[in-house]
């Protein structure tokens, strides 16, 4: 029988504390469906770089490359940090993205029924809500360089560099025409083309994929106008492909629609291939949460659900991730809440008593 191998770096803030729970549940998952798993802790973000000196080690890379996946928490500080500092937090995403190769980022938003009461927008706006945004994750502002703060004659100016090749577009757009053909058949691409060169040379590429998927509906749509149709008709969505930016902030917005960041799990994948699967990164889309670190306040459901999605898309096993969401589902529908979805029936618990309540139903 062969062993699945899974890094876990939980990071920094509240990522230790949800990516142990998600730890967890996936062990348990895995063994109660009679596979054998190794979980190997390693650090990173700030506790890295006070540990070994470099926000993620090469050890780690390496542990990372051998692993069939990755669990990931949270990555920063409190603070914004300089950004022509040596060693930054962040830089350990950063360099898991690029090295790995995960250029596809797939964040899920699903308003569950128990949950509708959690979101700030009206029940009727937000009931049926079953999205996917495919961000892409390995271009844009987040790698093209120069990217620095610089003293001229005229004072400190700043620069930063979007680039994108026709290859990177296509690669991702493909993707998101790809995983539309198993769902609702309906592709929104995402960019500003009224303004920026990327975004036209975005759109260019885009028909030309779509020419291939005649099956698929495509239109296109502004940035800016998207964010206001993410909360006035949320339903007319089902998969977005965007560049790195346009989805970092757009999946922010869209977890509302689920009720919290603390339910948005996401899948970071590429073209390396495991025994089992593909190889890939998972992590909840929040942060380190500094606010309510080390109180066991928040909340490990995306964290949970991204190991869900660990299981079905690296381990090649569906029923286990089903049976996670299963379980986090009826959870949710039993009334446990943390604070971040709590709504007046249900029962505020810590984090670890969440995920308490989830191994109970696996
Ligand atoms: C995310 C995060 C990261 C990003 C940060 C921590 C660098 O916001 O994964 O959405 O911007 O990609
Ligand atoms: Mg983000």
């Amino acid at each position: 029988m062969s062993q699945f191998m899974v890094a876990v770096l939980g990071g920094d803030g509240i990522g230790p504390e949800v990516t142990a729970e998600a730890a967890r549940v996936l062990e348990t998952a895995l063994r109660s469906a009679g596979h054998r798993i190794a979980l190997t802790e390693a650090l990173v973000g700030q506790a890295a770089i006070a540990a070994e000196g470099a926000a993620i080690s090469d050890a780690t890379m390496k542990l990372c490359q051998r692993s069939d996946a990755i669990l990931f928490g949270a990555v920063g500080g409190a603070g914004v940090g300089n950004p022509n500092a040596k060693a930054q937090p962040e830089h350990a995403l950063f360099r898991l993205r690029k090295e790995l190769a995960l250029f596809a980022n797939l964040r899920p938003v699903r308003a569950l029924p128990a949950l509708l009461g959690a979101s700030t927008l009206k029940r009727e706006v937000v009931r049926g809500v079953d999205l996917l945004v495919v961000r892409e994750l390995t271009g844009g502002l987040y790698f093209g360089k120069p990217s620095e703060i610089r003293e001229t004659a005229h004072g400190m100016e700043a620069v930063d560099t979007m680039t994108y090749t026709e290859a990177e577009i296509e690669r991702i757009v493909r993707y998101a025409f790809e995983l539309a053909r198993g769902r609702r058949k309906n592709v929104t691409s995402v960019d500003k083309a009224n303004v920026l060169s990327c975004s036209r040379l975005w759109r260019r590429v885009t028909d030309r994929v779509a020419e291939e998927y005649s099956d698929v509906a495509l239109r296109h749509l502004l940035v800016d106008s998207c964010a206001m149709a993410l909360i006035r008709s949320p339903r007319e969505f089902d998969v977005i492909v965007t560049e790195n930016m346009f989805g970092d902030i757009l999946t922010d917005e869209a977890s509302m629609l689920a009720g919290s960041m603390g339910m948005l799990p996401s899948a970071s994948l590429g073209t390396q291939r495991t025994q089992h699967g593909q190889r890939g990164l998972y992590e909840p889309i929040h942060g380190t949460a500094p606010d309510i670190t080390g109180q066991s306040k928040a909340n490990p459901l995306a964290a949970i659900l991204s190991a869900a999605l660990l299981a079905r898309y690296s381990l090649g096993l569906p029923a286990v991730a089903d049976a996670i969401e299963r379980a986090v589902l009826e959870v949710v529908s039993a009334g446990y809440r943390t604070l971040d979805i709590a709504t007046a029936k249900g029962r505020v618990v810590s984090t670890r008593e969440m995920g308490e309540q989830v191994l109970g139903r696996l």
